[in-house]
């Protein structure tokens, strides 16, 4: 890869910096040097197509500009390892919000995106149990965004961390892009007691009990599948589970990376 010479005193002194102050962890390492939007744009095919509800609404600028709120996102271990979570991030909401079908145009892994707010949402998703997120009376927490962030106490604890009310005005994750981006990182950063977060999974942070070895959870993009939605675990070959790997390993390939261990969560018992 050629560098200019600006930029790579920039990188040098920012490799100062970060061996000064972190350790070998590089990071705030931008993810747009890792992933341009001529990548992006071919990941995420079809998300602009006109069957696709939520056309023009994901885009590139919004998804490097909420990246900078988590700066150790794709910025952590070696050019493999961040490529390979940057990878698996999308891999995981693309089959959030699919619209792919077997034989869609480019095929089943081409249509990550397409959609913002789910469809025919079943409940209000609403755990009236949970007291320390209530839930305002008419709002509905269905699942919104690239992540399909759903559930009173998961919009209450993002929009708390990223500065919007999740629990008055949940609509805002499938109205304003950039906070959309935000809680899909937000999610995939923060540990999910008594869950790990994804990033941690990704980079090789976890480290799991004797309990969680017993129940085959050791690292890997079946684990991260386990903690975003564990039901699809522990038994053999889930369709969801699948086209989250299928999106896996077609990112994996434009990021010529390989996927890593432990690809599946058919024989890991969920939480
Ligand atoms: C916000 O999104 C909701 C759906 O979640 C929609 O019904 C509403 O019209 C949107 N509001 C604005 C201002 O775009
Ligand atoms: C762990 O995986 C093995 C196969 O690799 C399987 O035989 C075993 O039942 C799994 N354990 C649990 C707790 O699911």
């Amino acid at each position: 890869m050629a560098f200019s010479a600006s930029y790579s005193l920039a990188l040098l002194s920012f490799i100062f910096f970060s061996f000064a102050s972190w350790g070998t962890e590089a990071r705030g390492f931008p993810i747009s040097s890792l992933i341009s939007k001529e990548l992006f744009d071919t990941i995420f095919l079809h998300k602009d197509n006109n069957a696709c509800p939520a056309k023009n609404f994901y885009t590139y600028d919004s998804f490097i500009k909420a990246s900078r709120c988590f700066p150790r996102f794709g910025s952590t271990g070696s050019l493999t390892t961040r490529k390979r979570e940057i990878a698996a991030f999308l891999g995981q909401i693309s089959h959030e919000t699919t619209g792919g079908w077997p034989t869609a145009p480019d095929g089943p892994y081409a249509w990550g995106l397409c959609f913002k707010e789910e469809v025919n949402p079943q409940s209000v998703y609403c755990d009236s149990s949970n007291t320390e997120w209530p839930c305002y009376p008419g709002k509905s927490y269905n699942g919104r965004g690239p992540i399909q962030l759903s559930w009173n106490f998961n919009y209450g604890p993002a929009g708390k961390a990223l500065g919007f009310d999740g629990l008055k005005n949940p609509e805002i994750v499938s109205n304003n892009s950039l906070i959309a981006f935000k809680t899909a990182l937000w999610f995939w950063m923060t540990e999910q007691n008594p869950k790990p977060s994804c990033h941690n999974v990704m980079v090789g942070r976890y480290v799991p009990t004797e309990a969680d070895i017993a129940a085959n959870r050791t690292s890997g993009y079946g684990l991260v599948t386990n903690i975003i939605n564990g039901l699809e675990c522990g038994k053999p070959n889930d369709g969801r589970v699948n086209d989250r790997i299928g999106y896996f390993q077609r990112y994996a390939k434009l990021f010529n990376v390989d996927t890593g261990p432990n690809l599946d969560c058919e024989n890991q018992k969920s939480y």
